[in-house]
């Protein structure tokens, strides 16, 4: 799994329409943070609808190694006896953090600032993410960080005994860092400012203001200016996670691109910092209607239906978008090789340290079903062949990206001939149930 079990081959054969309701599990992003800032607070928080990817339960582990108390009651139902901001043990092992940048560099944020040792490290993708982004602002609250060459995991980080709050412009547009300086500003005395250029996705903000944090963002010519005022005692929560948009983005595109389809997928996430592939596909001319607008576990949903959309078109997807959007750009590009004309995804250069080079697994399983691509640094273009209109035909290699598994596999549904994929095991890491989920619609997935 995700590196450390065998490879899982995979095949997708085009399928007859797809039909019924794509609930898609938790959100990623909200899992890990339901945990650790339960962790931290005094008492116990209790989760429904928690992520059980192999992510977030690796970071359940890490936890419990940092001294919480994790325990789960049935799917999705856990709870967390934290021990509050400052009161980690030091773990008395290596925290492997498997496959999840999430993972590793918030639980990075959150012991710098308490006088301990901790040694990470994680699956072969996560050892070639560079960890310097995080190591370098934790340095400014008096952290130590000892990794490998290029800032690179096995790592072990020296939290500060006497920690100062810092003022920190992200050089990013990256949640990840955000989170990890706002986690470490927890236990400093003081206001720690985070600021960002382009606002990246919100749960650590809304999440610590729920646990009882005092925070403010102010949005400024030179960007949002988030405070946070350091060591509070944080209060146990109630957190109902809602469903996550980035997983609701497979059944959704598939039904954009299988002939025929009706999908509903309900409680899809319309947060601004979150909804970036929604906005864009309806601009390609996709029949997404947006039903039933609420809230759900504090985030703003809507209820999707989704029908096929045999005349999409390519479009310039707007830069700024980025940030909202970042892990839908695999999918979006095999929507954009059913859709006519070319799409062009400009400023994407963050997408080349994800769990894999995203632009260069999705660049080169395209090109290998026929479909012409271009890229650079911080671009890629694909070259639409309207509906239907995918060869396929090849095997694609994941590079142990959940993500770029998917995707492929959704193309494999629409394709002329089938689409494969060489290791499908990583995507155990945020949709356990995508195989089942997505044959239940109609598809036709085997392993193999
Ligand atoms: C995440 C932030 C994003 C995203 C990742 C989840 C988070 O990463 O790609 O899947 O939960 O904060 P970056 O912050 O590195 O862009």
């Amino acid at each position: 799994m995700s590196g450390h079990g065998d490879a899982q081959p995979m095949t997708s054969a085009k399928c007859g329409p797809l039909k019924g309701t794509a609930s898609v599990p938790g959100d990623k992003s909200i899992s890990h943070r339901s945990l650790i800032f339960g962790a931290m607070a005094v008492g116990e928080t209790t989760i429904t609808g928690l992520l059980e990817g192999q992510d977030v339960l690796d970071t359940a582990k890490a936890m419990r190694a940092f001294g919480a108390t994790v325990t789960r009651h049935g799917e999705g139902a856990w709870s967390v006896n934290g021990v509050g901001v400052g009161g980690f043990q030091e773990p008395a092992d290596v925290i492997d953090c498997g496959n999840s940048g999430t993972g590793v560099r918030l639980i990075m944020g959150c012991m710098a600032t308490t006088a301990m040792t901790a040694t990470f490290t994680g699956d072969a993708s996560l050892r070639k993410r560079p960890m310097g982004r995080v190591t370098d602002p934790l340095a400014l609250f008096g952290a130590q960080a000892y990794g490998r060459k290029g800032g690179r995991l096995p790592m072990t980080v020296v939290g500060a005994a006497n920690p100062v709050p810092v003022r920190y412009a992200l050089p990013v547009a990256s949640a990840q860092v955000k989170s990890a300086v706002l986690l470490a500003g927890l236990n400093a005395p003081g206001q720690t400012v985070v600021i960002e250029r382009e606002p990246t996705r919100d749960h650590s903000e809304r999440m610590l203001l729920g646990f009882g944090a005092a925070l403010s963002v102010e949005k400024t010519a030179e960007g949002n200016v988030i405070t946070l005022t350091g060591r509070p005692e944080l209060r146990p929560q109630t957190v109902a996670v809602p469903r996550d948009p980035s997983s609701a983005a497979f059944p959704v595109c598939a039904a954009l691109i299988v002939e025929g389809s009706d999908v509903f997928v309900p409680g899809v996430s319309q947060n601004l910092t979150r909804n970036g592939l929604y906005l864009t596909l309806v601009e390609m001319g996709a029949e997404i209607e947006f039903q039933n607008p609420r809230e759900e576990g504090g985030e703003p949903v809507a209820d999707l239906r989704v029908r096929f959309s045999g005349n999409m078109k390519g479009i310039e997807v707007p830069p700024e978008r980025a940030p909202s959007m970042i892990d839908e750009y695999p999918i979006l590009s095999v929507v954009a090789a059913f859709a006519s004309g070319k799409t062009v995804m400009r400023g994407v250069k963050e997408l080349r340290v994800k769990e894999s080079d995203r632009i260069d697994a999705m660049a080169r399983g395209l090109e290998a079903n026929g479909v012409k691509i271009e890229e650079d640094e911080d671009t890629l273009i694909v070259h639409g062949m309207g509906a239907g209109g995918m060869l396929g035909g090849a095997t694609c290699a994941t590079q142990l990206d959940h993500r770029i598994a998917m995707s492929f596999l959704i193309a494999g549904m629409a394709a002329k001939k089938p689409v494969s994929v060489d290791d499908a095991s990583p995507i155990v890491t945020s949709f356990p149930i995508f195989e089942s989920l997505m044959n239940g619609l109609g598809a036709d997935i085997s392993r193999g």
